[in-house]
């Protein structure tokens, strides 16, 4: 069977309402970590990965993205003109191939397994992997990288996951556990937002998947789910029902779920502290707040 995966699904089509009012007008995925935008970080670990092929499932109002991709050569010649060829060069590296990437429109926010089955004409018949941009994984080697070389060993469908708190599952897709060999958790079955103290672990799925066409199809057969949504968590447990292979993936990385206001600030922090010519200054002035506030108390 065919395991090379060259075509990423970016589902970008929902509402953003934990961010409003700048989501009223500003994409979540254009929203910048220091000075790169969330969707950059996915693009980026998705070339890491070897991905070729980049399928934005789009909607209404995120026009801004659409044109963060094209090449801007009014910009580029005035860099070129003023000799700021640093600043061409990390202009430069944003811009993708023509051919290499396709927006889709999902009508309605029906839900993330929803808006995944939007591009299933642009799949066909190969295995494709799926990014949440708000899930921003920092790590030495990209989180979407190690799942591919899993991958090749074990086929089937596989989701990223991490240990969260049982305060927290009621948040997440959660993995029923078979087994576990390392990073690699074999799955006997997956809940969508289970009811707090009903899940069945604590490890919960983040937002990278590598998947099969067999899901695709599946979620033009799966009821709505939590929520009232399609969910792509029902349409990869329907392969455990089926008696197909589903792993969890625990990648080695630092997650921030850049889809919360807390999550987001966390990693601009973290970004910022990660960056040479930030750090310093960055680091006395969190270390005068962080002064402040104890005098305070
Ligand atoms: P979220 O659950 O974070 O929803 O979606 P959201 O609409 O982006 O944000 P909030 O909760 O209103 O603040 C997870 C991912 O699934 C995509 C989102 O764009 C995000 O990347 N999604 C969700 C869709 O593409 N379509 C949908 O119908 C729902």
């Amino acid at each position: 069977m065919n395991r090379k995966v060259s075509k990423a699904i970016f589902p970008v089509a929902g509402l953003g309402t934990r961010f409003l009012p700048a989501t009223k007008s500003v994409p979540k995925e254009i929203m910048t970590l220091v000075d790169r935008p969330l969707i950059q970080y996915a693009i980026d670990e998705a070339r890491a990965a070897g991905i070729e092929d980049f399928i934005f499932v789009t909607s209404r109002g995120k026009s801004a993205l659409e044109d963060y991709f094209d090449c801007a050569p009014d910009l580029e010649a005035a860099l070129e003109a003023s000799g700021k060829t640093e600043l061409l060069k990390i202009l430069r590296s944003t811009n993708m191939e023509s051919g290499t990437i396709a927006y889709l429109r999902q009508h309605k926010a029906l839900g993330l397994g929803h808006a995944v089955s939007c591009a299933r004409k642009l799949i066909g018949d190969e295995p494709f992997a799926v990014i949440l941009p708000d899930d921003v994984i920092a790590g030495e080697t990209p989180c979407l990288q190690q799942m591919v070389e899993a991958y090749q060993e074990t086929g089937g469908a596989m989701v990223a996951t991490m240990e969260v708190s049982p305060a927290q599952t009621s948040s997440y897709g959660v993995l029923d556990i078979k087994s576990q060999d390392g990073p690699i958790v074999s799955v006997k079955g997956m809940v969508e937002k289970p009811a707090p103290g009903t899940a069945p672990s604590n490890l919960a799925v983040i937002g990278r998947y590598i998947l099969t066409p067999q899901v695709l199809a599946n979620l033009d057969t799966i009821e709505r789910g939590a929520g009232g949504e399609i969910q792509l968590t029902d349409a990869i447990a329907e392969e455990i029902r089926t008696g197909r292979d589903v792993f969890g993936y625990r990648f080695t990385g630092q997650r921030y779920d850049c889809g919360s206001k807390a999550g987001f600030l966390q990693a601009t922090v973290a970004f910022a502290l990660a960056r040479d010519e930030l750090r310093e200054e960055f680091a006395d002035f969190l270390a005068e707040m962080h002064a402040v506030r104890q005098a305070a108390q």
